[in-house]
């Protein structure tokens, strides 16, 4: 059984809950301002690390409270710390959070987050059945590099290029399994993806990106579920019908859980339908990592499933 180890963004999320989002030029009185563990890369450890993986973490603090708060929290989910470094140079990472009528708005400020180097990947003992995994909080230069010592240790690459940018094929041929919403594939597909369209128009952009057949490709639909290119088969995986009160993170549970039961070695199709259903219970409270399932959570989930499908 392998590990997971996530080189990625950690933040603290201030979040301000609201009846309505603000138009531009406009105020509007909130309900309430929270302070979360947050950052794409965070939030996706501990996904994983809750859902029983061996969970290594390669980051970068500020020198500052949030960034104490933050280690502290993570340390307390069972995530290996050892690569998460603090540096004087930065501010921890920091977003800036609106979330009303269960949707959000966020303004992310790297700070230390863009210092995770090349240097600080290359330490990261991984080996084959390991599942290395990135998304763009940190620098690609950096996310390249930890790809490149994975594939050379016969490790899994996993990259969820969120939040949404341009990048190059270099990188994209690094990756054994890219786990993207359709805004990101719009952009890497060059196509307009509207919200409502069919499954095969997004499995034929699927299908346009990927660099060969052994990579697998995962786009997901929010409460629409998840189609997947896996070799010649396009996976489809039904969204699930939940109350939403925060979507913060979703992404996040579902990449991390992905990559929790890739490690378990447990196939792409099963790790695909259990992420689709931990990140329907992770939207159903606030804050991003700490609103991350736990197995038991997941479980309950799928037998109140079972039980009302008869
Ligand atoms: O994906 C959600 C995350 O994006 C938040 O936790 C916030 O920190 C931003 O990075
Ligand atoms: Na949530």
């Amino acid at each position: 059984m392998g590990g997971v180890f996530v080189a990625g963004s950690i933040n603290m999320d201030v979040v301000a809950t609201a009846d309505r989002h603000p138009r531009v030029g406009e105020t509007v009185a909130g309900r309430e301002v929270l302070y979360f563990p947050g950052g794409k890369g965070a939030n996706q450890a501990v996904a994983a690390s809750r859902l029983g993986a061996k969970t290594t973490l390669i980051g970068r603090l500020g020198k500052d409270s949030f960034g104490a708060e933050l280690r502290a929290f993570l340390g307390a989910q069972g995530i290996d710390l050892g690569h998460v470094t603090e540096t004087a140079e930065a501010h921890s990472g920091t977003a800036i959070i609106t979330v009303a009528e269960a949707d959000n708005t966020i303004i992310v400020i790297p700070g230390s987050n863009a210092l995770v180097s090349a240097e600080d990947v290359a330490a990261v003992p991984l080996a084959k059945g390991d599942v290395a995994v990135s998304q763009f909080e940190i620098p690609l230069a950096t996310i390249a590099a930890f790809f490149r010592h994975a594939r050379a240790a016969a490790a899994t690459t996993l990259l969820n290029p969120a939040p949404a940018q341009k990048f190059g094929h270099d990188l994209l041929a690094l990756v054994d399994i890219l786990v993207l919403n359709e805004t990101e594939l719009s952009l890497l597909a060059v196509t307009e993806l509207a919200d409502s369209d069919p499954h095969d128009r997004i499995a034929d952009a699927a299908r346009r990106i990927r660099v060969n057949r052994d990579q697998i490709i995962c786009v997901t639909l929010g409460k629409r579920g998840v189609i997947a290119l896996v070799d010649d088969r396009t996976v489809l995986i039904q969204g699930r019908n939940v109350a939403a009160v925060d979507t913060t993170g979703a992404g996040d549970c579902f990449v991390g859980a992905v990559a929790a039961l890739l490690a378990d070695g447990q196939p792409i199709e099963s790790a695909l339908g259990y992420a689709n259903v931990a990140a329907s219970v992770s939207v159903q409270r606030m804050g991003a990592a700490p609103s991350m399932p736990t197995i038991a959570e997941v479980s309950a989930a799928l037998r109140a499933e079972r039980l009302s499908s008869g």
